[in-house]
């Protein structure tokens, strides 16, 4: 059996696999309350610099220059509109395409604008310049993340550069919420905790093994060492107004070394960039290459 057909089949089987796991917990409701989120859970201004910066000179360089977003994130496709270049969000709901809307300064429209696909399936006719995903393997599953970057392999034209802001963990350990709101209160207080301190609450509750954590049962421990006075009622309704938006919502942040050894058979890590955050070091801004 020649090799693409064995690629073919494994694709088949991948895809089949996937089905199974694709549920759309990043639902309208989230959409309609992302005004409630910060970065890092959206782009910071810094990282915006980052991006206009290959968008200017990409656009400069080539021609019908095109750019693809994983998702419907509103700075993006502000960024783009700013600059007049061409783009298209890849979501799997056109409603939460049009919920974030609201979030924006410009207006664009889902009919030249998007594309309904989701990430881990999606076989586009169209090549892309430049694609860009914020926290985008962030909401889907681990065991579902090669699925994403073969998807996304298929999608560059062959000088095409891809951007990932990922959030990635150097080890397992758990930190206490003690710790956690501690260091908050002697380092970041001028933030607002739910941003300020967004990684390490992640990791508090983390699973391992499954490699994820789930919002709800974060929520359920915060509660706890609310009701246990360990942090305070502003710390705990910072996160309390975030998870409850979320709801049943699992997130992943994978091990930085197991994430790049995934990728590496798609593409080459050209640079491991960031904006100027305080969480620059744990959400770093990956610039890619096709290989
Ligand atoms: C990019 S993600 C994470 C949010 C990101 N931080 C932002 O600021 O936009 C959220 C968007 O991706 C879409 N989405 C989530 N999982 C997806 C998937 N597997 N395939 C396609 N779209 C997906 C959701 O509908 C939502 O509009």
């Amino acid at each position: 059996m020649h090799h693409h057909e064995n690629t073919l089949r494994q694709y088949r089987a991948a895809s089949r696999k996937v089905k199974h796991t694709a549920k759309k917990q990043w639902n309208n409701s989230v959409a309609s309350q992302w005004d409630l989120f910060l970065p890092p859970a959206r782009p910071s201004i810094s990282e915006l610099a980052v991006i206009e910066r290959f968008l200017l000179s990409g656009s400069r360089r080539k021609r019908n220059f095109k750019v693809a977003i994983l998702g419907s994130t509103p700075e993006y496709r502000d960024l783009c509109l700013t600059y007049g270049i061409d783009f298209r969000c890849i979501d799997y709901s056109t409603t939460n395409f049009s919920i974030l809307q609201q979030f924006m300064v410009h207006r664009d429209d889902h009919k030249h604008n998007l594309v309904v696909a989701d990430w881990r399936t999606m076989r586009l006719r169209e090549r892309f310049d430049f694609i860009m995903g914020d926290l985008a393997t962030t909401v889907v599953p681990v065991t579902d993340h090669e699925a994403v970057f073969r998807s996304v392999r298929r999608l560059c034209k062959p000088s095409a550069r891809i951007l990932l802001k990922v959030p990635l963990r150097q080890n397992n350990v758990h930190r206490t919420h003690g710790e956690i709101f501690r260091l908050f209160r002697r380092e970041r207080k001028h933030l607002q905790p739910f941003a300020a301190v967004w990684h390490e609450v992640l990791l508090a509750d983390y699973d391992f093994r499954a490699d994820t954590m789930n919002c709800l049962t974060s929520l359920a421990r915060l509660r706890t060492s609310y009701q246990k006075g360990i942090i305070t009622k502003y710390e705990f309704d910072s996160f309390r107004a975030r998870w409850q938006a979320l709801g049943d919502f699992n997130m992943n942040m994978p091990l930085r070394r197991e994430y790049l050894k995934k990728l590496s058979p798609y593409f080459k890590v050209l640079e491991i960039s960031s904006g100027t955050d305080w969480y620059r070091s744990y959400a770093p801004v990956l610039i890619l290459a096709p290989r």
